[in-house]
């Protein structure tokens, strides 16, 4: 069954049950208001203002459903810095995507609504002390509305805007403008090869009197660099986000009953916010409660989410690999053996709820709102 929302191509190519569960799940109908080719491979999306959008921190983004043929994908986009309410991002057409990208590239233009859920902050911007931004290609538009809430609050700040080519760096032109070249620095990767970005982040934070926090977002390899580079450093801290939009092809396939594939920006959050609370590290069978009372077996070495689609029951996942928040699901009764890396530690000590594609139960049975 194909269900029908008035103008909208997007929604209307879902399954009716899809299109059922994604409301279910949060996800709502917001108007496209303009599309704009920022480079041949970068397509600008302005979607309808959000009060929602006003609220949320800088480095957010949102949940986009897409209807491909094995059913919903999820995918996560940075919302570009701009007025407090709009929802503004762009998309990369990714060369190796398994089809979100490309499939809003190809059908955008007949669109007029999208399926969207959030904003949503997973990357843990904070408005204190020196900061030094680091991007690699697309990896820029979440640092756009940190680099502006930076300037806007006098920040100490410095941009390291890494691309391939300049043509194809979206934001190169306008941040430079805006910010002038003694802020924002811009290494063509073809011309210049690969950046030392750790000792261009240590230059420039060796001669602040305050700790640094270094904020990446881009290619794993850039930002494992960083992070390792300044592991235990006594001034430099380093928070990353990942486009996983780049790594679709290594994901899981789509689960049964439309389940949604990769995609998302995943956090790499500060300590804080790892696995705290009673992690067994183990994995025994239990029983997972729905709704409507009926019970599904998880066996050891199954995740929550890989039972429910095996029973036949639909859920949205988009990393698999709790980093991203998509398959955050509220826990009825019992306790979760938190396993991700989206929640806080005082969200994981609240029991309220889980991501189910890793987290697991304390115990024999969790009930949840499924
Ligand atoms: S699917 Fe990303 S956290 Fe579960």
């Amino acid at each position: 069954m194909t269900a029908t929302m008035h103008g909208s191509p997007a929604i209307g190519d879902f399954d009716g049950i899809d299109l059922d569960m994604l409301i279910r799940q949060g996800f709502r109908p917001v108007p496209v208001s303009a599309l704009r080719a920022l480079t041949p491979e970068v397509l600008g999306i302005d979607l309808a203002p959000s009060e929602a959008a006003a609220d949320s921190a800088p480095g957010s983004h949102i949940e986009v459903a897409v209807p491909l043929p094995d059913g919903p994908a999820i995918r996560h986009y940075s919302l570009l810095a701009g007025p407090a309410e709009s929802l503004r991002v762009a998309v990369l057409r990714e060369h190796h995507s398994r089809g979100g990208s490309a499939w809003l590239h190809a059908n955008l233009g007949s669109c007029t609504s999208l399926l969207v859920r959030g904003p949503r902050d997973t990357f843990g911007y904070s408005g204190t002390g020196p900061a030094y931004f680091v991007a690699g290609g697309i990896g820029i538009t979440p640092l756009t509305a940190m680099i502006a809430a930076a300037a806007a609050a006098g920040r100490d700040w410095h941009l390291l805007y890494v691309g391939r080519r300049q043509e194809s760096m979206a934001f190169a032109d306008a941040l430079v403008r805006e910010y002038g070249s003694d802020r924002v620095t811009i290494h063509i990767t073809e011309a210049a090869g690969r950046p030392d970005a750790v000792s261009a982040a240590e230059d420039w934070a060796s001669v602040r009197q305050e700790p640094t926090t270094v904020y990446s977002c881009g290619p794993m390899p850039l930002m494992r660099a960083l992070e390792i580079g300044f592991v235990d450093h006594p001034s430099i801290s380093v928070i990353c986000e990942d486009f996983d939009d780049a790594s679709e092809p290594a994901r899981s396939a789509p689960h049964l009953g439309g389940t949604a594939s990769a995609g998302a920006p995943r956090s790499d959050p500060p300590t804080d916010t790892a696995p705290d609370t009673e992690a067994t590290g183990t994995d025994e069978d239990f029983i997972v409660e729905l709704g409507d009372g009926s019970e599904i077996d998880v066996p050891a070495g199954c995740t929550i989410i890989d039972a429910l689609n095996n029973a036949g029951v639909r859920t949205l996942s988009s990393c698999q690999k709790g980093t991203c928040g998509t398959c955050e699901t509220v826990i009825l009764d019992g306790q979760a053996d938190h396993r991700d890396s989206v929640l806080s530690a005082e969200e994981h000590m609240a029991q309220e709820t889980m991501m189910i594609c890793v987290s697991r139960a304390c115990g024999r049975r969790i009930a949840l709102d499924l």
